[in-house]
């Protein structure tokens, strides 16, 4: 493939509860992402995927997979050239949804950048976003380290939409930069 080919990147919501706020902060930040045209951009809703707990008897590096849910899933996370994910915090921690996802592949994750954009109270789901960061890195993605947290966030949207202030505008800027750049890098060296 061309190496000036837009980087396919999926933004990801993690969390999959009914009423929650996960969608609304994905729109902010897919619709940034969607502006480059470095970038091909498909929003990917874990609560859609509805992938059950792992229930594939054979480790991920087989790739022998047994399940459609999980055939579909590898086909997502396989073509991607990057990864943005949309968390929130559940007691100080990433929601089980995302670790579950994560889990279900391996090499198809490998050697691509993840940006984080985590979302709470006070903390702005700092301290999910770090152990996110964490399992990321273990799988052998890039875990950038511009990412993004939200505090207060639902304070933030009005009818339905992320009011964004500058400085998230400021720091999502950055963050997709070392998304574009690091994907590029990256894909080069998946060859
Ligand atoms: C089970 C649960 C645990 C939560 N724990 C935290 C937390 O540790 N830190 C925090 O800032 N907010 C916490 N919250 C509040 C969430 O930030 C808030 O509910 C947010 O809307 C969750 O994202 P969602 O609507 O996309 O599910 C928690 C919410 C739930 C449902």
């Amino acid at each position: 493939m061309s190496q000036d080919a837009p980087l396919k990147i999926k933004v990801i919501t993690v969390s999959t509860r009914p009423g929650r706020i996960g969608p609304v902060v994905t729109d902010w930040i897919a619709a940034l992402a969607a502006e480059r045209a470095a970038f091909e951009v498909e929003v990917v809703d874990l609560a859609e995927l509805d992938l059950p707990l792992f229930n594939e008897p054979k480790h991920p590096s087989m790739r022998d997979y047994q399940h459609d849910h999980t055939k579909r899933w590898a086909a997502i996370v396989g073509e991607a050239d990057g990864f943005v994910f949309v968390t929130p915090e559940y007691d100080f921690f990433p929601p089980a949804s995302i670790v579950n996802a994560v889990q279900y592949l391996l090499h198809e994750w490998a050697k691509k950048p993840a940006a984080v954009v985590s979302y709470g109270g006070v903390s702005g789901g700092l301290r999910s976003m770090q152990v996110l960061r964490g399992l990321l890195g273990n799988l052998n993605m890039v875990a950038l380290s511009k990412s993004i947290p939200i505090p207060f966030v639902h304070g933030m949207i009005k009818e339905g939409v992320l009011e964004a202030n500058q400085t998230m505008g400021d720091g999502a800027k950055l963050m997709l930069d070392e998304l574009e750049s690091w994907g590029r890098g990256l894909r080069a060296m998946r060859g």
